[in-house]
């Protein structure tokens, strides 16, 4: 039965990124945040890099400042460091979303490696000042319920679960890695109402597999923003959103990039 409701939380670092390649004052990033509210979105999601390659530090306060007194709440995805904490608890958006960040990769491409004792010491400090904050933190890491155990013991109020490689196998079809990776997600979301965690989903998140997610039991939130802009691209951030919306909540219906989406049906 397709769900009634999910929260959708959109992440805009593209929009930013496009502005970014030409040193332009344009595309307005909070403008492009109200576009995708007025879609239904939920939440807003920025990743602030330390190389500050899209979103920069200007675009969070404008975001903060622009969407005060909205029901739609700021999520801050940031590197496990002290420069990031310090905005954090200055910015004081709704949520942050810890995540591993190296300068050379494309995108997040794996979730935190929670095996290293003194980095879980900075996580737990990270944890512990934002909690202190009123800040609901979450770790990305992988679908793996020994992750999520270990999130929960350092702190952290939440996980988003890394779906990027169960997209790409969805996107690749890819049946035997498919299977694989539904296999890990379904095991992860078994653990989480045992250990009290709210259970988010993100990464590589596109149209086609959004109704599969959207009907999974256990999760709280997506936060989707490559497909969503991609799509924005075609039909305007607010049908993109409203869209994605519609995928999470069954509706299959194809966006209209699709055509140009290789393995679309
Ligand atoms: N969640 C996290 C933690 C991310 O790092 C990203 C990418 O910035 C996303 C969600 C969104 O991923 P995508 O752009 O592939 O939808």
């Amino acid at each position: 039965m397709a769900a009634t409701t999910v929260r959708l939380g959109v992440n805009i670092d593209h929009v930013a990124t496009l502005r970014q390649l030409r040193d332009t004052p344009y595309p307005d990033v909070l403008a492009a945040a109200r576009e995708c509210i007025a879609g239904g979105a939920d939440q807003i999601t920025i990743h602030l890099r330390e190389d500050r390659r899209h979103i920069n530090d200007g675009d969070v306060a404008a975001l903060k400042a622009g969407l005060k007194g909205t029901s739609v709440d700021i999520n801050l995805e940031m590197a496990a460091t002290e420069e990031m904490l310090a905005i954090a608890l200055k910015t004081r958006p709704h949520s942050i979303c810890v995540v591993p960040e190296k300068r050379e990769e494309r995108t997040t491409e794996g979730g935190l490696d929670l095996s290293n004792s003194k980095r879980n010491e900075l996580l737990a400090h990270i944890a512990s000042e934002a909690r202190k904050a009123g800040i609901v933190v979450s770790f990305f890491i992988e679908p793996d319920a020994r992750d999520m155990e270990i999130s929960k013991k350092l702190g952290a109020t939440a996980v988003e679960l890394h779906t990027g490689a169960l997209c790409i196998a969805h996107q690749k079809n890819q049946a035997s890695a498919l299977e694989v990776e539904w296999k890990r997600l379904h095991g992860a979301l078994g653990a989480g109402p045992m250990l009290n965690l709210m259970v988010n989903a993100g990464h590589g998140i596109d149209y086609r597999i959004a109704p599969e997610l959207g009907r999974l039991k256990g999760i709280v939130e997506y936060n989707i923003g490559h497909a969503i802009v991609c799509e924005a691209v075609f039909c305007g951030l607010r049908e993109a959103t409203r869209k994605m919306k519609a995928a999470l909540l069954g509706d299959s219906a194809a966006p209209s990039g699709a055509a140009a989406h290789k393995g679309a049906t």
